[in-house]
């Protein structure tokens, strides 16, 4: 991805679409950090700081690589999923701000420009939510989305075959494609399981 990416009247509209989701109770339970021109490295500095206090061995091209992250595309938009006070469930909160990133990708994509959704280490570092002022407890990255101009055709990826995860529902009969083709490493479910009950909140 390289230059140019969306300037600031396209990134405004991009962002306005962005915003406008599916969300169960109005409570936009998302906001953006966007990241441009030479703040991009100032904060790849913080990850190449971070990267060495980690690995003290690492190397020169390991630590140029952390501080040249952002550098990938001219624009970075980091989507923080921040809980509501509400009586909606965090679960939906949380797929609002998903959607709310597939939404941006689309958005630039329909003004020309090509996306890439990435969380990478430093999603999920602590140092880093304290760099980008993230509160504890409430905001997460639900994603960092890179936005620029595609320098090469992307090749389509495979996609799931629908005999595999689609059901048609009839009586006595339990779904049974649920994809499980799809399972990958053996490595179980992560979290010991996750399944969303009901709640005083959601009857
Ligand atoms: C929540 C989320 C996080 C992702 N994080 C990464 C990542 O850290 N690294 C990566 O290579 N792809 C990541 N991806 C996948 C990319 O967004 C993208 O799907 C992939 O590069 C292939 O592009 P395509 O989907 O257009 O085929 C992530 C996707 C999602 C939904």
């Amino acid at each position: 991805m390289t230059a140019p990416g969306p300037n600031a009247d396209e990134l405004k509209e991009i962002l306005q679409i962005a915003a406008r989701v599916p969300d169960h109770g109005k409570l936009s339970p998302f906001y953006f950090i966007v990241f441009q021109g030479t703040e991009r490295a100032t904060f790849g500095k913080h990850l190449r700081h971070l990267w060495a206090q980690d690995y003290a061995d690492a190397t020169q091209e390991q630590l140029t690589h952390e501080e040249n992250r952002f550098m990938r595309a001219p624009v970075v938009v980091a989507v923080v999923s921040r809980i509501r006070e509400s009586k909606i469930p965090v679960w939906e909160q949380l797929m609002c701000a998903g959607a709310c990133c597939y939404n941006l990708c689309l958005a630039a994509n329909a003004c020309g420009y090509g996306t890439n959704w990435l969380s990478e280490w430093y999603s999920f570092d602590e140092r880093v939510h304290d760099i980008l002022g993230l509160e504890k407890g409430r905001d997460n990255i639900a994603g960092f989305i890179y936005i620029g101009t595609a320098t090469e055709v992307q090749d389509d990826r495979e996609r799931p075959d629908l005999n595999d995860i689609t059901n048609l529902w009839t009586s006595g009969q339990m779904p049974d494609k649920k994809g499980n083709n799809y399972n990958k490493d053996g490595a179980g479910i992560p979290h010991n399981g996750f399944t969303i009950i009901q709640s005083e909140e959601t009857k």
